[in-house]
């Protein structure tokens, strides 16, 4: 469209201005912030573009291989994956606590990041750093521009001194919606552009207890399950979010097959909302709740029943960590 074409022209020659000749690194979580920005950026500087991909180990089924084959194949933009699981595995190994095993996953997070962004500099002189910040992010956090902070939603903090870039922010002056517009005019795919809100600590966040490899196993096939389900139900655009989450401390009897089994229940946290502040349960179609349910408890061996969360917020959080 003429208005996406005119705010891609308009930052394209912004970023040209700003970042000249120079170096630039962007941090890509799979989001539709960190995506859009970075495609821009390409768009205006090509390879002088680096982005690095930390995989924490706590993402969801495919989300790595969107990034890697998908979002880099159609943008041509050099993807640097770290693969970092088994350093915060080791690092959450019998955390419970929510907020704790939010600041591992943060720490964890700018650990591997920072080497990452020391590694490249070693191969190229890095001057500048993307981020994906909206106007909505600019306005709550009092309008200041400056110099490198991981934003926050990674949950991490400052770089150190040696590590300090100068920002490009090409969404600073947009708003959600003109950011998918822009995706769509760059070619970026729907399934990316119109991707569910997902938190940095991702699947890390949806197991109650302790995370290991065997539970964030379980719960990627439930969580892909209810997804592929909601999907074909051309519903994705109606719920703002479906978390599913893993109840790993509890069991419960069940019966599948020939036998008593004590499994593990999943969560369906459908919610919709207009800006998570606050949401509601969305009251999604029994039938399509029923083939979620059928298939979870059909396919995934370690579940054997499924509920579904039918709390707003407040008092309920969106999430349940
Ligand atoms: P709650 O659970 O507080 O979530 O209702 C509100 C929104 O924030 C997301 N969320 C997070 N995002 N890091 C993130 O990047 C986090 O630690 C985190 N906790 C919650 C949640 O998915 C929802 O969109």
């Amino acid at each position: 469209s003429w208005t996406a074409d005119s705010i891609i022209d308009e930052q394209v020659a912004k970023i040209r201005q700003q970042v000249g000749d120079k170096k630039v690194l962007c941090a890509l979580s799979g989001g539709v912030d960190s995506s859009v920005a970075a495609a821009l950026v390409h768009k205006a500087v090509g390879d002088q573009l680096t982005c690095v991909f930390v995989d924490h180990g706590l993402l969801r089924a495919g989300e790595r291989e969107q990034v890697e084959k998908d979002y880099a194949s159609i943008t041509g933009i050099d993807v640097r994956t770290v693969d970092a699981s088994e350093q915060f595995l080791s690092a959450l190994a019998g955390v419970t606590d929510p907020e704790q095993k939010r600041k591992i996953i943060g720490r964890e997070f700018i650990r591997t990041f920072e080497k990452a962004a020391r590694d490249l500099s070693a191969e190229k002189d890095i001057e500048f750093l993307v981020q994906g910040t909206l106007y909505p992010d600019v306005v709550e956090s009092g309008g200041g521009t400056g110099t490198a902070n991981i934003k926050s939603h990674h949950n991490v903090g400052g770089l150190p001194e040696d590590l300090k870039f100068d920002l490009v922010e090409p969404l600073r002056t947009l708003f959600k919606d003109e950011v998918r517009t822009i995706g769509l005019q760059l070619g970026l795919p729907e399934s990316l552009v119109w991707r569910h809100p997902f938190p940095g600590p991702g699947l890390g966040i949806r197991i109650i207890g302790e995370v290991n490899r065997e539970r964030l196993e379980t719960l990627r096939a439930a969580d892909a399950i209810a997804r592929a389900e909601l999907t074909a139900a051309g519903l994705e655009r109606d719920v703002w979010q479906f978390p599913v989450v893993l109840l790993g401390d509890v069991r419960s009897v069940g019966v599948q097959g020939d036998g008593r089994t004590y499994g593990h229940p999943i969560v369906l946290r459908p919610v919709s909302s207009e800006d998570a502040m606050t949401a509601d349960w969305s009251r999604l179609p029994y039938d399509l709740l029923s083939r979620i349910s059928t298939r979870i408890t059909n396919e995934v061996r370690e579940v054997n029943r499924v509920t579904l969360d039918i709390t707003s917020k407040p008092p309920g959080t969106i999430e349940w960590e």
